[in-house]
């Protein structure tokens, strides 16, 4: 079990004659950066954007450009343990030529003779994105099972805005880690909640919690890199979403649980990892509460009860498979089953709330009907990984650790 799938991988990165390619040069080094070594080629046309001697900085190995030069590279460039064909900027003439198996250069040969995976990262104007052919031709790479990442809807390099926008580098890593992970939740969907709530006393002032939502995005992530379509509703919190991930932001937990009672009918997997109050303020002022108004008196805030959503949630929701987090402050294993029961949930992650509340690194105990498993000081991204697996694998989907 690694956080990181693009570890010790080795990435041949073909670069192909559009504006973009001026991109993969950031492509490359976070591809490095991430533990990856990575070759690149380039087409001739490519050669006319950006300079080999980027890519070959940035790769630390001489870019291969000439499929005549060299010891057959159209068949060994592709062949030293490649985990994956990476084609981006990917252009509407290499699409065509993956396409229909034509092989007249170098990086449309090693397509062509590939032993690895290959995914295509289209860069192209809207006209040519759309154009009919092009659209036949993506559909043929799909059925060839060749993985597509993107193209956005956003601005062109020729001025205008529509889609065949090339896909952010670090959008193309989080599509490469996904790529490189066990798809261990294929089609399944999966409902994350993350963050705090936030329950309003007056418009300016509130009651929230110190969750940072770090570990519920990292559910997330590791979500939608293990297969799933992933929709995460959020609490307030200052993070982006992870990429492939659809968001949901809310407030209170009264909104966050109308979210969830939305989304929980059509979704497989409910984890619920948000830091729910526990109780709102009953009646909050619709304008802000002045010092003066109170003289000597103080203020008294009277709170409410807010719902379960874990346990409602699972209640009226037979056909989901729940798992609940756990934040405590001592007795972490006994609380976190007591949890499960009370709840009526499948897994219960207990953790730390004194060592997991806004830092990186999150000790756990993956609590089961039948089994407790202990993760010590271990990443918060590695937590929500280890946890896909161990419902993949209660789900029957894979074998593995805890059931
Ligand atoms: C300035 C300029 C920008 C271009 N941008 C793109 C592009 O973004 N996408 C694309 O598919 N083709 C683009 N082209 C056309 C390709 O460079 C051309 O089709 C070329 O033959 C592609 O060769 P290759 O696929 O071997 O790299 C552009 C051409 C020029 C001159």
């Amino acid at each position: 079990m690694t956080a990181n799938p693009l570890a010790n991988k080795h990435i041949t990165l073909a670069v192909t004659g559009g504006i973009a390619a001026y991109k993969s040069c950031e492509l490359v080094r976070l591809l490095v950066k991430a533990g990856a070594s990575v070759q690149v080629v380039m087409s001739e046309a490519a050669a006319r954007f950006v300079g080999p001697l980027t890519f070959e900085t940035l790769s630390g190995r001489p870019v291969a450009i000439d499929q005549f030069s060299g010891t057959m590279p159209h068949l060994t460039l592709t062949r030293e343990n490649t985990d994956l064909l990476l084609v981006a900027p990917a252009t509407a003439n290499i699409l065509a030529k993956a396409a229909n198996g034509i092989a007249d250069d170098l990086a449309s040969t090693l397509i062509a003779g590939r032993k690895c995976p290959l995914a295509v990262a289209p860069a192209m104007n809207d006209m040519m994105w759309t154009n009919a052919p092009n659209q036949r031709n993506i559909a043929l790479l799909k059925q060839d099972g060749v993985h597509v990442f993107g193209p956005a809807c956003g601005e062109l390099a020729c001025g205008v805005s529509g889609s065949g926008r090339m896909l952010e580098p670090e959008q193309i890593v989080a599509c490469v880690r996904k790529v490189l992970t066990p798809q261990v939740l294929a089609g399944k969907k999966v409902l994350v909640t993350a963050g705090p709530t936030y329950e309003p006393i007056d418009p300016v002032r509130g009651i929230t919690n110190l969750s940072s939502g770090k570990q519920g995005y990292a559910v997330a992530q590791a979500a939608f890199e293990a297969g799933a379509e992933v929709l995460l509703i959020s609490g307030p919190t200052g993070i982006k979403a992870p990429y492939g991930v659809k968001l949901i932001k809310t407030d209170t937990a009264l909104n966050m649980k109308a979210a969830v009672d939305e989304a929980a009918s059509t979704a497989d997997i409910f984890i619920s990892v948000a830091a729910v109050a526990d109780w709102h303020v009953l009646a909050p002022s619709t304008q802000k509460i002045k010092k003066s108004s109170y003289g000597e008196a103080q203020p008294m805030i009277m709170l409410e009860e807010n719902p379960d959503i874990l346990a409602e949630t699972a209640r009226c929701n037979p056909h989901l498979y729940c798992v609940g987090f756990a934040a405590e402050t001592q007795n972490i294993e006994s609380y976190a089953r007591e949890k499960l029961e009370r709840k009526g949930v499948s897994l219960v992650v207990g953790n730390n709330a004194g060592l997991a509340l806004g830092a990186d690194l999150n000790s756990v105990v993956f609590v089961s009907k039948s089994a407790a498993i202990a993760f010590e000081g271990i990443s918060k991204l590695e937590v929500a990984q280890r946890l896909m697996n161990a419902i993949a694998c209660n789900l029957g989907l894979c074998k593995g650790e805890i059931s």
